[in-house]
């Protein structure tokens, strides 16, 4: 086996909280008149709350306090939990849930590398509260993606070297944060166009044979 570990990113791998991302931005971006679309959106994957917030602001004209920014942003993350409970474990692909329980019968480690605040939660609502051996998440790092602390954090957590540890992302700041970690990583979805990865996947399904 090639790895001791694997690290998962949440959004946009395990799954897919995108729709509810946009839905509560838009909601404060047309409150203060700012135009946002799904293309700034995609801007924000991996990327923390506050800096999602800043890029949103790049087309605000005004000035904006500390304190409003911080008055938004809650306000934002108010309105993504209240569509975080529409999620239930329907919303976990059997080809993700088997594919992680392949990689755990063959003696893989398997952790949450996320900058979300919400990760518990969303693991909650996906049937997957207490499934990995530890989350690395938004709650217990200073610096988000693409530095390096989340994963390292992850690789602390279950006791392994990060050359032991593969992570898989689909955001670019997230390939970026493995690589200056020391760790291998593989690509899903639009984090394959950056040609970072030491690996791409077609789908999910593809890790069992990438672990190997
Ligand atoms: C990441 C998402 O997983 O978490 C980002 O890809 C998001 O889009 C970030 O901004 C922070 O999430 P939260 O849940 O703490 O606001
Ligand atoms: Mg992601």
């Amino acid at each position: 086996m090639k790895y001791n570990a694997v690290i998962f990113d949440l959004d946009g791998v395990i799954c897919h909280t995108d729709k509810y991302h946009y839905e509560a931005w838009k909601k404060i971006a047309d409150e203060l008149g700012i135009y946002f679309d799904e293309t700034i959106n995609n801007r924000l994957r991996g990327v923390s709350r506050m800096e999602s917030f800043e890029i949103i602001l790049e087309r605000y004209d005004g000035v904006m306090s500390q304190e409003e920014k911080t008055e938004y942003t809650t306000k934002k993350n108010e309105v993504y939990k209240e569509l975080l409970k529409n999620m239930s474990p329907a919303d976990l692909s059997p080809e993700v849930k088997n594919t992680l329980d392949g990689l755990r019968g063959q003696g893989l480690k398997l952790a949450i590398g996320s900058s979300s605040k919400n990760a518990g939660f969303i693991l909650e609502q996906l049937g997957l509260g207490g499934y990995f051996d530890a989350i690395s998440d938004g709650n217990n790092i200073s610096n988000s993606k693409p530095d390096p602390e989340v994963f390292l954090k992850a690789a602390q957590f279950v006791k392994e070297e990060p050359g032991s540890c593969l992570v898989v992302e689909d955001a670019k700041a997230g390939l970026e944060a493995a690589i200056a970690g020391g760790m291998d990583c593989a690509a899903i979805g639009d984090a394959v166009a950056s040609g970072l990865a030491t690996y791409n996947l077609n789908t999910f399904g593809d890790l069992a044979d990438v672990v190997k």
